[in-house]
């Protein structure tokens, strides 16, 4: 047994050992490279002035390239900044597109721009790949509010009730768990179980949320996201008030009384839809801010009311920090084997289920 242990020590290599390490390219800017980057500015020019793109510019020319080099792809979630969501990324979803996409890339590599539990996805879905991620603290209040051995207290305390749980979760919460769910797709996964009772958890809000749309008794936890339980339905009554005819769009990790009051609740990629479709004249959307810059390009005459809270945790992510992460392979995300297997099961049932 140690001989074992031993010998896997022996040919485990890290990222930066396979693919080695890239010196850093000269991030003077230069008139060839505001030429080449030219049309990505059009697509962020209303958030970032003219001065500063000499700053970005270099950065978003050397990540592409090298990217295109390394044989890489970047995803990026709904809520990454616009620099990174629309000059660098290569696909961009909420967490169930994401996780979806994340099957089908030919990459060697990924670049996972979002949060921890969203690297252990793609890595859960692709386990001979290299899935790094540029900031290996960037985490999630609702994944850090529950651990493996909270679920098995739960299922020993609620014998032969389905656990549902929400992707944003570590790999150890998803190896406990029945099926995953996101939330585009968590009501029609707790109805698609045979069970009239189902645990939905970590997020206290969304499984209060779920409850009032299926007849199933929905037990949970009380896990938050700290960006969506600060948004109060008296804040977002003030708005409609002071114009009425403002559209409300909330995130269902929000508070039930918030959603009561929104015209409408969705995951981030069903409220980008929402506005793309509906085109509301003036729109508020309730959940992480960078998501209104991201999207105001594309919906001219829209206007949007922004709320400005932001996830401290997407916001670790950075274009410095991803050009590191692509010349040393560095953080590298890696789940332990003992629960990987089952942990995937999880997330490709969600998959198979959403199809
Ligand atoms: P979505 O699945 O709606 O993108 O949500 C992920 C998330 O972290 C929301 O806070
Ligand atoms: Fe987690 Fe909330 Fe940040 Fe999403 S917005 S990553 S749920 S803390």
């Amino acid at each position: 047994m140690v001989g074992y242990a031993v010998a896997r020590r022996e040919v485990f290599q890290t990222a930066q050992q396979r693919y080695g390490r890239l010196p850093m390219p000269d991030l003077t800017v230069t008139p060839t490279i505001l030429k080449e980057t030219m049309p990505l500015y059009e697509r962020v020019k209303h958030f970032i002035p003219p001065m500063e793109w000499a700053v970005y510019a270099p950065y978003v020319h050397a990540i592409n390239r090298i990217k295109k080099e390394r044989n890489a792809v970047i995803l990026a979630h709904n809520y990454q900044s616009p620099d990174i969501f629309h000059c660098v990324a290569d696909i961009v979803g909420d967490s169930l597109q994401l996780a979806r996409d994340a099957t089908k890339v030919d990459a060697e590599i990924i670049i996972q721009c979002g949060v921890h539990f969203m690297a252990e996805t793609s890595k859960l879905l692709n386990p001979e790949k290299t899935v790094l991620i540029p900031d290996g603290e960037a985490g999630c209040s609702l994944s850090e509010s529950i651990t493996g051995a909270d679920v098995r207290m739960l299922k020993s305390r609620f014998p032969g009730v389905p656990v549902v749980t929400y992707v944003n979760t570590s790999a150890d919460v998803k190896a406990e768990t029945d099926i995953c769910c996101t939330s585009s797709n968590v009501v029609s996964i707790v109805e698609s179980l045979e069970s009239d009772t189902v645990l939905c958890i970590p997020d206290e809000y969304l499984a209060l949320n779920v409850a009032k749309q299926t007849k199933k008794k929905i037990l949970t936890w009380k896990g938050r996201c700290e960006v969506h339980e600060r948004f109060t339905p008296e804040e977002l009554l003030a708005y409609k008030e002071a114009d009425p005819n403002i559209q409300i769009i909330g995130h269902p990790e929000c508070h039930p009384d918030v959603i009561a009051v929104c015209d409408f609740s969705g995951s981030t990629a069903g409220m980008i839809n929402y506005v793309k479709t509906e085109r509301p004249p003036k729109v508020l959307l309730v959940t992480e801010c960078s998501m209104a810059s991201n999207i105001e390009a594309e919906t001219p005459g829209v206007e949007f009311v922004k709320p400005c809270n932001l996830c401290p945790h997407m916001k670790r992510i950075t274009l410095p920090k991803i050009l590191t992460s692509l010349l040393d392979m560095t953080e590298e995300v890696l789940v332990d084997p003992a629960i990987a297997d089952r942990a995937r099961l999880a997330v490709e049932r969600m998959i198979e289920l959403s199809r």
